[in-house]
């Protein structure tokens, strides 16, 4: 929408005490991702050229995980976490450098949508230089309050704690995003934020009533109250994985796939959906699954890592491990579980069977309580079960194995050598059978007196 190239920074560098947890709060996952992720997927859909996040010291994980998800990301430390002010000031070489719109985000409001980075930009493109994200809140505890003058313009933030009564009154919220003209208009503030609140922390909100001394444009753009949604506790951890998941729902049935039950589907943030899919209530979607046009899945199915063709059946009650790749119109039914393994095009596991490090060739049919015993106890072997073979129920596959093309595999057997292509093997018990043997046996039964002849009274 613009040609100014826009830096964010995100800050991240917090302890998240509220977490009461040992990991980094903006590595708390949101739908399978970090929250640090979202945000910055955010930040990128909108178009921000450049990116720095800005982490506490020992926070490699962090550091780690946003190189992960992007190379070229800046990482900043912030030595003492004396407050968003202060952390902004830790990544003050990328500003200083930077030619641009530069947009403070923070860490932990994972449902930022794009569209409100772009509205906050257009604000500075027809005149603002300080632009701050705000919202309606239900409930505003905890959030800064928007402090508006009788004009109804932005004159400054209040943190919570230094509100008056009146003040925290105020339901119109800071959402911590907030868009600053140029790296110049953000370094003039910054440089006389001071710390002398409640918390003794230098805020970076107090920028806003700055800006107004300085006869700066200060506006404030409204999001919606979701979207901000700030994750400081596990408990606006899981309303925000509500939300997300809501998202998530609408986006694969907006794009054809039916939900018959959608509240009980939990996708992933990078689930793909083809068109014409179904799905059945009370399914668990992990991260990296692609399902194709067509695909059904039954209720009770948990997946990750795998890739459903198109045409595929999947469930009731499966379970797909990573490595799971089910080619066009393959069947896979009910308690059966597959690693790491290619499902033919038309192949069947249809009941009760463990297929790991397994590639099943098309139209194979493997039969109930079919195994594949791919571990030794030292390493994986793979088994290859060709095109067209047919594994009678309840066999053991003991890997490294090869059952050719067109092969038939008598039921009950535990095959460990290769199987020529069309063979019947077979490793079954000869039967026996005793004719007359069971009536003779319950005529001797009635004659000889139970618990061995003890008589009753
Ligand atoms: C902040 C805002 C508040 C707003 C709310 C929205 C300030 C002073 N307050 O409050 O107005 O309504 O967000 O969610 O900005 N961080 C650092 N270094 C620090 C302190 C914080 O990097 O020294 C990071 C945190 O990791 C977090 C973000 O800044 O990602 C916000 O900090 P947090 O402590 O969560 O601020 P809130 O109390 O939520
Ligand atoms: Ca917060």
């Amino acid at each position: 929408m613009t040609e100014t190239p826009a830096l964010a920074i995100i800050l991240a560098a917090g302890k998240g005490t509220r977490m009461k947890s040992d990991r980094p709060k903006v590595l708390h996952r949101l739908a399978g991702a970090p929250l640090l992720a979202h945000v910055l997927h955010a930040a990128k859909a909108a178009g921000l050229t450049r990116c720095a996040v800005v982490v506490g010291p020992g926070m490699d994980e962090v550091a780690a995980a946003a190189t992960a998800l992007d190379p070229k990301i800046e990482m900043f430390v912030q030595a003492e976490q004396l407050g968003t002010a202060d952390a902004v000031k830790a990544a003050r070489r990328a500003v200083e450098e930077f030619q641009g719109h530069v947009l403070v985000l923070y860490g932990d409001t994972p449902l930022l949508m794009p569209e409100t980075l772009h509205k906050a930009r257009a604000e500075l493109i027809s005149g603002a230089d300080l632009v701050v994200i705000g919202f309606e809140a239900e409930n505003p505890t905890g959030y800064g309050r928007l402090l508006l003058d009788d004009r109804g313009r932005l004159a400054a933030i209040r943190e919570e704690k230094d509100a008056s009564e009146e003040e925290r009154a105020l339901t119109l919220c800071n959402s911590g995003i907030m868009a600053f003209r140029s790296s110049k208009t953000l370094l003039g503030l910054l440089g006389r934020i001071g710390n002398d609140n409640a918390n003794k922390e230098f805020y970076l909100t107090d920028a806003a009533a700055l800006a107004r001394g300085d006869r700066l444009e200060a506006r404030m753009v409204l999001s919606n109250a979701e979207e901000v949604l700030g994750v400081n506790s596990r408990a606006e951890l899981a309303e925000a994985e509500i939300l997300m998941q809501r998202r998530l729902r609408a986006s694969v049935m907006a794009n054809g796939a039916t939900l018959v039950a959608p509240e009980t589907v939990f996708l992933s943030h990078d689930t793909r959906i083809g068109k014409d899919v179904i799905i059945e209530p009370h399914v668990v979607i992990g991260v990296r699954v692609v399902i194709e046009d067509d695909a059904t899945i039954k209720s009770f199915c948990y997946m990750q890592d795998s890739r459903i063709g198109k045409g595929a059946t999947v469930g009731p009650f499966a379970r797909l491990r990573p490595g799971a790749v089910l080619a066009k119109d393959a069947h896979v039914g009910n308690f059966v579980e597959i690693k790491q393994s290619e499902i033919g095009e038309g192949a069947k596991v249809n009941h009760l069977t463990y297929i790991g490090d397994t590639s099943v060739g098309a139209r194979a049919n493997v039969g109930a309580g079919t195994i594949t015993c791919n571990y030794d106890g030292f390493a994986k072997h793979r088994t290859e079960i060709g095109a067209d073979a047919f594994i009678g129920s309840n066999s053991s596959l003991v890997a490294p194995v090869k059952i050719g093309e067109g092969a038939y595999i008598g039921s009950g057997s535990v095959i460990s050598k290769d199987v020529a292509p069309d063979a019947l093997a077979l490793t079954r018990s000869p039967q026996e059978e005793r004719e007359g043997w069971a009536a003779k046996m319950r005529e001797r039964r009635k004659r000889k007196p139970k618990n061995g002849g003890n008589k009753r009274t």
